[in-house]
């Protein structure tokens, strides 16, 4: 006889989307409820983190509802509340913890504590065939951009990062230059279909060739003096001069260069990482992994490799709670589990090698 199905409740509250998803043994999807703040921030041209927590607390319930109600379960049919509890705006954060720990004394059920940039690398394994490992792990969001190894499933090790902006921060803020609506990224992935990709020169900043580091502020920088050329006086930037006039075309191009710089960053940092590390599975999670660039890049590097590519779904690519009851899975089979002291934090807790 099988053993009785795993259901976990997860929850998902560290920035801007308020989420709560009912996952099967880890893999099998039952549902996953995102109500998502972009409108309450937009006009702000990114997160505001009061109106944040405040707009969990007045979601966290009704989402938590539907995703019971859409995946046809009651409360006493969950065996386990996990919890994205750390990195994110803890006033955000606080309220999904809290909602979780409600919820697990009251059902008498096991919590667990997730990292949710680790949890990113499950969003590939939903609704999906078991992998091999070791894998490889790229996430690539508004607030990290880091290289995992997985020795094992649950168990991802931080072998590179970025050590200035996220790579989904500097889509956002090349949004904002261009005067596009917020979040940037999709955005900034659409105009960019319409522009030439060689029209500008940026960087590829590459941080010491050997190291597995990523670096995306000097990038950033190169597209604000596109968008406003600076004057310089003896090396110096003294004043700004008027910029050439921002035609639709301009604009298209920049977006499409920067697009291209980015992701060849990302592609050849991730090249070193697997000749260092071969391994015969990469997982791919966080917002940045909906680009369409990146995936087909990604999708030539799977076949030149032979890897076995998990690119998230849409729905699992951004923020989302199904990934945290999806990871959830093998640290409730190990027997780690939280107890109501679990605290909300601001930063990760790295594990490197
Ligand atoms: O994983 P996520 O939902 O939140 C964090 O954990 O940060 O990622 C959000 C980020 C934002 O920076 C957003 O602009 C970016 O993902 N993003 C994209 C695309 N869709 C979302 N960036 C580039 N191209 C996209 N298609
Ligand atoms: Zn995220």
């Amino acid at each position: 006889m099988s053993p009785e199905p795993t259901v976990i409740l997860g929850i998902e509250t560290s920035c801007d989307e308020t989420a709560a998803a009912v996952v099967v043994d880890g893999i099998a999807v039952r549902s996953n409820v995102i109500a998502s703040q972009h409108r309450i921030h937009s006009p702000f041209a990114g997160v505001v983190p009061e109106l944040a927590s405040r707009a969990h607390l007045e979601r966290i319930v009704p989402v938590l509802r539907e995703a019971l109600s859409s995946a046809g379960a009651s409360w006493s049919d969950l065996d386990a509340v996990a919890v994205g509890h750390r990195p994110g705006l803890i006033g955000s954060l606080l309220v999904g913890v809290s909602a979780a720990k409600a919820l697990a004394w009251s059902l008498d059920r096991p919590l667990l504590g997730i990292d949710h940039v680790e949890a990113h690398l499950h969003a590939g394994l939903l609704d999906a065939p078991p992998v091999r490992y070791p894998a490889l792990g790229l996430v690539v969001s508004g607030g990290h951009t880091s290289l995992f190894l997985l020795d094992q499933p649950g168990r991802p090790q931080e072998i590179g990062r970025t050590i200035d902006d996220a790579v989904g921060e500097a889509y956002d803020k090349v949004g904002v230059l261009l005067g596009l609506p917020y979040p940037g990224g999709p955005e900034v992935d659409r105009l960019a279909a319409t522009g030439d990709p060689n029209a500008f020169d940026f960087p590829r900043s590459l941080p010491r060739r050997d190291s597995l580091d990523f670096s995306f502020s000097g990038l950033k920088t190169a597209v604000l003096y596109a968008v406003r050329p600076p004057a310089r006086q003896q090396g110096r930037v003294v004043t700004e001069t008027p910029a050439p006039p921002m035609t639709d075309q301009r604009r298209a191009d920049i977006a499409a260069s920067f697009q291209r710089a980015a992701v060849e960053v990302l592609l050849r940092k991730l090249g070193l990482a697997l000749d260092r590390h071969p391994a015969p599975t990469l997982l791919v999670g966080g917002g940045v992994s909906a680009n369409s660039l990146l995936r087909r890049e990604l999708a030539a590097l799977a076949q030149e490799r032979s890897l076995d590519l998990r690119l998230p779904r849409m729905e699992f690519c951004l923020d989302n709670a199904a990934m945290i009851a999806g990871a959830a899975f093998e640290r409730l089979r190990r027997g780690e589990v939280d107890d109501l002291h679990l605290a909300a934090g601001a930063r990760r807790q790295v594990a490197t090698r």
